[in-house]
């Protein structure tokens, strides 16, 4: 009884203990049930990507999510090199997504040939170890779409990278499809990329006189001459040269120095200026020859702002604003006109003449000339520009003598019809024309690193060459350009620069409608910074008289366009990298070192160290100058190391 009663107990015991139990597994899984978020819920703002722009639930273009003929509702349409970022709380459960290359691309044949990426989920945990989850592997144009399933416990951080598979970004449109996180406790959230608010660092330039600009100066003999004596300081302010090789004179209220030199030689001129506060001085090394372009040319273009909207008053303008603004006493020089400005040949002589939005070439150069500063155009070597107006082709010579009768300082020569010339050939033609010209006009080759110009861009009479296809103003379009001047340093030199494009900083626009650059202050200081130091041309995009106070004190640091404009000629290579991170440096004419320490991650600031063993500086201890602050930072041993903003810079010099 006893035993039957107690057996009865247990049975009851063990019936309510179930019941509770369920009963509590099931409260607990009323309060945390696994819960779905789609990555299109999150939203496609946050992402970064190489072009276009995200969307949610479409391709990049705006099209279904398709891959492989496989249509999806839901999704994140992206471009290589793209990333997105999610924070997590260490409770997510897992990510699963399909994924591929969208078919549009498949619309031309270029498109499905070209198009390769990869897809790459990497996760952070609490520790802040980063660690790669999954790897598409490398996904062409027409592949069936790749399952990622992965674990994302303990995780605090995921990141969706999209990579451009090693071969480029073309037409690398990829897709998210059906992405989805299943979490238990935070909501999953997007991460957006740092961005900072306008912060000017240039100092403003002191009262005093004080001379900038280039140290040395190349023109051949017999060519008109003029160059302006870049000073700042308050105005009114007088100028005097000693030393000026007969044939020049100085213009003491202008600081223009203008005429003509016959005799070859090397002359070292002292530059003077004077205002009520006191007197600057600098030599300034003549060098008259047959070399020119003898440091990076510094100026304008009207490509990246007005495209082809471009008139010859908009030119005016810039060139008013340029001398208004006082960019000219920093040694900014050069209006360039790019395309759109030709009109029809004379149908008698074949003589090239600018359509109605240009009405007088000549006029124009001459205005430019009165302000000090100098005048370029752009041409192509094809039958006709890339926009579609008159080329050069058969009218090499001509065209280049029309210039030169107009006063053209600077031609840029575009690659559009060329396709099956030997560039070599066709850039001789008018390397061969500039050489004979009665004045000095930079040549500019613009054939988009096709055959490597870096290699015979001198030789055909070459002063710049573009190394690579068209910038625009995205963070993934600069930094694979200027990061991507790895290996060219031994091109560049006196007369002979690499050209990684122009500069995207100001209002861009392409055409009629500008809008502010897409660059992050931090990211506009590391697109200068980096074209400093890799000696590039800097052509300015945007129009000055519309420039603001952030961009002016980009382009107007002395300390950091001394870097560009060095007389050695150096550019800088790239002296050490880690995955989010790379430090390029130069050598400057003193024995000093200009180098650039980079965080290449959107998300978070991150210290960064160089080595002075890396710059080829022996032990000892070395002055170390932040160059955007102009401000020594104190003497340092073996290395310097520095927090570097997402994106940003730090740009120092090392004195030995
Ligand atoms: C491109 C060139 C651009 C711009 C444009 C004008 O080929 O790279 O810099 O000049 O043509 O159509």
């Amino acid at each position: 009884m006893f035993a039957r009663q107690s057996l009865f107990q247990k049975n009851n015991l063990f019936i309510f203990l179930s019941a509770a139990l369920m009963l509590l597994s099931f409260s607990c899984s009323q309060k945390k049930p696994v819960s779905v978020v789609w990555l299109d819920e999150l939203g496609a703002e946050p992402a970064i990507e190489g072009w276009g722009e995200s969307q949610a639930n479409k391709s990049v273009d705006g099209n279904p999510l398709t891959i492989a003929g496989q249509s999806f509702e839901r999704g994140l349409g992206t471009h290589a090199e793209g990333r997105y970022r999610i924070k997590l709380d260490g409770k997510a459960k897992s990510f699963h997504a399909l994924v591929g290359v969208d078919d549009e691309i498949k619309k031309t044949q270029q498109g499905a040939e070209r198009a390769s990426v990869e897809f790459i989920v990497s996760a952070t945990d609490k520790k802040n170890n980063k660690k790669i989850i999954w790897k598409s592997g490398v996904m062409k144009a027409g592949e069936p779409a790749r399952e990622v399933n992965v674990e994302l416990k303990g995780f605090v951080y995921l990141d969706l990278i999209v990579s451009d598979a090693g071969d480029g970004m073309p037409y690398d449109h990829a897709d998210w499809c059906e992405a989805k996180i299943e979490y238990l406790g935070m909501k999953p959230e997007a991460v957006k990329p740092y961005v900072s608010k306008p912060y000017i660092l240039t100092p403003p330039a002191p009262p005093e006189p004080r001379i900038n600009g280039p140290k040395v100066f190349g023109v051949r003999p017999g060519s008109p001459f003029l160059f302006t004596i870049p000073a700042t300081g308050e105005r009114p302010m007088t100028f005097e040269a000693e030393g000026l090789p007969a044939g020049l004179k100085l213009d003491g209220s202008t600081g223009q120095i203008t005429g003509v030199v016959d005799k070859p030689g090397t002359y070292l001129v002292k530059l003077i200026a004077r205002n009520r506060l006191g007197t600057a001085e600098r030599t300034l090394r003549l060098e008259v020859g047959d070399k020119i372009c003898l440091t990076p040319p510094m100026g304008w273009n009207s490509w990246n702002c007005w495209g082809c909207s471009v008139t010859a008053e908009n030119v005016r303008q810039s060139a008013r604003a340029m001398v208004e603004k006082g960019l000219i006493n920093y040694g900014w020089t050069y209006i360039n006109i790019d395309d759109c400005w030709h009109g029809k040949r004379d149908p008698k002589t074949g003589e090239i003449r600018s359509n109605e939005k240009f009405p007088d070439m000549k006029a124009l150069a001459d205005y430019v000339h009165s302000l000090g500063l100098k005048i370029g155009l752009y041409t192509d070597c094809g039958p006709k520009t890339c926009a579609g107006y008159e080329g050069s082709e058969g009218h090499e010579e001509q065209d280049i003598m029309t210039y030169a009768k107009w006063g053209y300082d600077y031609v840029k020569i575009d690659w559009c019809y060329c396709e099956g010339k030997d560039p070599r050939v066709a850039y001789k033609k008018f390397g061969d024309a500039i050489k004979k010209a009665p004045r000095d006009i930079v040549f500019s080759i613009c054939n988009w690193g096709r055959e490597n110009p870096w290699e015979w861009g001198e030789s055909v009479g070459g002063n710049l060459w573009r190394t690579t296809g068209d910038i625009t103003d995205t963070w993934v379009s600069m930094s694979r350009i200027g990061f991507g001047q790895a290996g060219l340093s031994k091109y560049a030199g006196p007369g002979h620069w690499n050209d990684p494009d122009m500069l995207v900083v100001g209002k861009v626009g392409w055409g009629p409608d500008l809008r502010p650059t897409r660059l992050t202050p931090d990211e506009q200081y590391t697109h200068i910074s980096l074209w400093c130091l890799l000696a590039a041309p800097l052509l300015i995009g945007c129009p000055i008289e519309q420039m603001d106070d952030f961009t002016l004190g980009l382009l107007t640091n002395v300390e950091v366009l001394e870097v560009d404009q060095d007389p050695l000629g150096r550019q800088a290579d790239r002296v050490a990298e880690g995955e989010n991170y790379q430090v390029w440096a130069k050598e400057m004419e003193d024995g000093s070192r200009a180098v650039g320490l980079f965080n290449l991650d959107p998300y978070d600031h991150m210290k960064i160290r160089v080595n002075f063993s890396d710059l080829g500086l022996g032990s000892g201890s070395y002055r170390v100058r932040d160059l955007w602050r102009q401000k020594d930072l104190g003497t340092f041993s073996k290395y310097f190391e520095a927090e570097v903003a997402p994106h940003g810079v730090v740009l120092i010099r090392i004195f030995p």
